[in-house]
């Protein structure tokens, strides 16, 4: 294989791009990557920004244009599909590679056209991630053990970064934190002065993320909130619709809630996006996951292809299950824009997930992206 030496070009836009980082190490002092990336309309691969904790890495050699079948038989529409794998090989001069295996590694693919959304990658990170034998902790939070946890972790980053324009500056509210999956790529992310406060109603999650997180990145704040959740917290003392954030008004650039809004009912979640609404700066963006009950997903459901089957209307929400609704919930699409207008948001962005058995999506749920206008 040939390895080029990096040009220096200055695309000018942001163009939508896919792809992901395969292998990202460290040999013989040098810092191996490799992976795919290709777009519509955004012309031919041409070059990449590397970097490392957000420095960036200027002396790297690429060798492009990698034949990629497998790229293909996935991405037929993708421009480039046939040739869109890449491998990058830094040489580590000053770097010490003990701090590059604990740090954020981004690609930044630069086409002829515009630059493409960076893929991300952690190399080796410090942080300890739940292992096996919290395999019941890790059910709580829909998630597999082992690298499943930083993989979805830095699939939202992606999200956040690309989606949502996270700055790493920005003070982050995670609703419903669970064990801090998200908390895990933001500590990687976020400048140490950058507030972070995840809040969950379960203890033992919240138990995990302040030994295992807190303890390394002080500005990361968890604490359990004693709110009465049929699945998650059933001997829980507080109704989540009288529950007021502990926060200042106005003091938060951005909150999530990963899989929050898919195991409460309507009421409570007209009721946390009044709170959101509170707590958010002017401009702030919430992004939450959903599961949007459409034509579409309601279709899919009647035939028996969605993984969440919302058969049962309870009030104004759809359930899978009458006597424990809290195990997955969903809402109608025409009903949740309406209460996230009416409490003075905006949506900026609607991306429909796989749950339904839908073939295009972008995640497993729904994505929405409100702004406080
Ligand atoms: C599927 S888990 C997702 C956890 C976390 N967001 C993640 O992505 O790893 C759902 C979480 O919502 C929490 N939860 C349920 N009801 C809540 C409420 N009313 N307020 C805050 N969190 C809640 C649960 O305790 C649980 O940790």
């Amino acid at each position: 294989m040939q390895y080029t030496q990096m040009m220096t070009i200055a695309p000018t836009k942001l163009i939508r791009t896919w792809g992901s980082l395969d292998k990202v190490f460290i040999q013989n002092q040098v810092l191996q990557i490799s992976g795919w990336t290709a777009s519509i309309n955004a012309g031919s691969l041409e070059s990449f920004k590397v970097t490392c904790a957000g420095k960036e890495l200027t002396e790297f050699e690429m060798a492009l244009e990698i034949k990629s079948p497998d790229v293909v038989e996935v991405y037929p529409n993708l421009e480039y599909a046939q040739k869109a794998r890449f491998r990058i090989r830094v040489p580590l001069g000053k770097e010490d590679p003990q701090e590059i295996r604990d740090c954020l590694i981004a690609v930044t693919p630069l086409f002829k056209e515009g630059w493409g959304g960076s893929l991300l990658r952690l190399v080796e990170p410090s942080l300890p991630i739940p292992s096996l034998e919290q395999g019941e902790l890790l059910a709580w939070i829909g998630a597999g053990a082992d690298e499943y946890f930083t993989i979805t972790s830095i699939e939202f980053l992606g999200y956040f970064l690309h989606k949502a324009n996270l700055l790493p500056t920005d003070s982050v509210l995670d609703i419903g934190c669970g064990m801090g999956r998200m908390a895990y790529s933001l500590a990687y992310y976020l400048a140490p002065t950058a507030r972070y406060e995840g809040f969950d109603i379960m203890e033992e999650l919240i138990e995990w993320a302040k030994t295992n997180i807190s303890s390394r990145f002080p500005n990361f704040n968890f604490q359990q909130v004693d709110i009465y959740n049929q699945l998650y917290n059933p001997k829980g003392t507080l109704p989540a619709i009288e529950f007021v954030f502990p926060y200042d008004d106005e003091s938060f650039d951005f909150a999530f809630l990963g899989s929050v809004f898919t195991h409460i009912p309507a009421c409570e979640v007209r009721h946390y996006l009044e709170e959101i609404y509170r707590v958010l700066k002017r401009g702030g963006r919430c992004f939450c996951t959903v599961f949007i009950y459409n034509q579409e997903s309601a279709k899919l459901i009647a035939q028996g292809k969605s993984s969440a089957e919302l058969v049962y209307q309870i009030d104004d929400y759809f359930a899978t299950s009458v006597d424990m609704p809290e195990y997955f919930t969903g809402f109608q699409e025409d009903l949740l824009m309406e209460w996230i207008r009416d409490r003075g948001f905006t949506v900026q962005g609607k991306y429909y997930g796989s749950w339904c058995g839908r073939s295009e999506h972008t995640s497993y749920q729904d994505i929405l992206i409100i702004q406080k206008d």
